[in-house]
This record gives C-alpha cells, structure tokens and sequence, in this order.
C-alpha cells in the first residue's frame, strides 16, 4: 500500500477550502483569503504508532467558483478521500453539495474513495442556515463521515485530517469512538503524531 494519501476539498467558492487547509497545515487564519483559481496541493505528514505507519497527507484546493470547475476536475483522479465543503450559514452552499459536488466526485473518482462531509463557518452558529440533523443525515445517506469544524476557531480541524489518515489505512474506520481526536491533547494518550517539519506547496498550473 503506498503512503501518500491524496485528498481533495471541494464545494461552492467561499466555503472556506482554502482557510480550512491554511489551518491544518499552517496554523493560520487568513480573514481575506482571495479566491482559489488554480488547484494547488500541500503535504503534511502524519504518524500512527497504533497502525505503525506514517502516511503523507497530499491535500488539494480547488477553486468554487463556476468559471474554474473545468480546470479542478482534472485534479480529482486518484482522490483517496474526498472532503465536501458547506457553509453552515449558507444554506446555498449545502444545496450545492447535494445537487453538484457530491455527483460530480463521485463520477471522477474511483469506486474505493471516501467521503467526509464538512460544515465549516461553525463559530457562525447564530446565523445557522444548515441543521446539523439534516447535514448528518445526508453524510449517512452518502456514506460519509461528518465534521462541524470553523477554520476560524480551530474546531476540528486537526480531527478532520487525523481521520482521513485512518481512513486510509482502515477503510472501515469512523470517528465514533475516536481515540484520536484533539480531546485527548495532553492526556497522554495521542495516537498520532504530524510531522512539524517544513510543509511543501505546491501550484499546479495555471
Ligand atoms: P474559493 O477559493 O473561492 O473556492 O473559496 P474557499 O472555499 O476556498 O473559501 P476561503 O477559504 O477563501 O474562505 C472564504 C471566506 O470565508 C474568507 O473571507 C474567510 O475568511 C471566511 N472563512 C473561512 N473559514 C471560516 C470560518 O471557519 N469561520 C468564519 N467566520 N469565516 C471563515
């Protein structure tokens, strides 16, 4: 089994693909973020001492916006896992999943790729336009796992990159029970280690 796993994030523009990976892999929140054109990749690297292995995390941004979807699609092939990102106050933006993204995955990525659905913006509670009873039940009718996170706040950021890593290696492996989410920071009991050593980024094209 290789160790690079490839990861793409994709959903309407301004759902916050961009600052979500800026988050994980710099540990920045940009409030200006300027709209991606160009599909570009970072790698982070992830260690398990409970499945003795350490797997590069290939994580690629696309670009929302519909002028660029062409360009994007050709950087889907070969996705391990692919990550569906809403925002939580734009309902919009969960229609989108739904009516495009997930499909469009789906028919330009291979029968074995996994599926995480994301709804970002969190820290926007009070402006919720997205329930979360409902994102769930789709995640589950798609089979995907789902993640509330904020780029913003920090909120399960880091459990949403540890999980693909799993998934990964374990297929059948979901977040219920997880042992390895940031909740056990400091307990003594981390079963993953990501590598703080310098982060490659790559653009593609364009
Ligand atoms: P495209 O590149 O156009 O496809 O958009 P994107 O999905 O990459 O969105 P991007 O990361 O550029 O974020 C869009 C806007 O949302 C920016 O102004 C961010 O500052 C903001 N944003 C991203 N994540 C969060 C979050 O968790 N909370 C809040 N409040 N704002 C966020």
């Amino acid at each position: 089994m290789s160790n690079t796993c490839k990861i793409v994030l994709v959903g309407d523009s301004g759902a916050g693909k961009t600052c979500i990976i800026s988050r994980f892999v710099n540990d920045r929140f940009d409030k200006g973020q300027m709209t991606t054109a160009c599909p570009s990749f970072c790698t982070k690297e992830i260690n398990y001492p409970k499945y003795k292995k350490t797997i590069n995390l290939d994580i690629w941004d696309t670009a929302g916006q519909e002028i660029y979807r062409s360009i994007s699609k050709l950087f889907y092939k070969g996705a391990a896992i692919g990550i569906l990102v809403y925002d939580i106050s734009n309902q919009k933006s969960f229609e989108s999943i739904k009516e495009y993204w997930y499909k469009e995955l789906k028919e330009n990525t291979e029968d074995n790729t996994s599926f995480m659905l994301v709804g970002n913006k969190a820290d926007l509670f009070e402006q919720e336009q997205v329930k979360e009873e409902e994102a769930k039940e789709y995640a589950n009718s798609i089979n995907a796992d789902f993640y509330l996170t904020s780029a913003k706040n920090n909120i399960r950021i880091t459990d949403l990159f540890v999980q693909c890593g799993k998934k990964f290696i374990d297929p059948n492996s979901n977040d219920k029970n997880n042992e390895d989410n940031d909740d056990n920071e400091g307990k003594g009991n981390k079963n993953f280690i990501i590598n703080s050593g310098e982060n490659k980024t790559k653009n593609s094209c364009c």
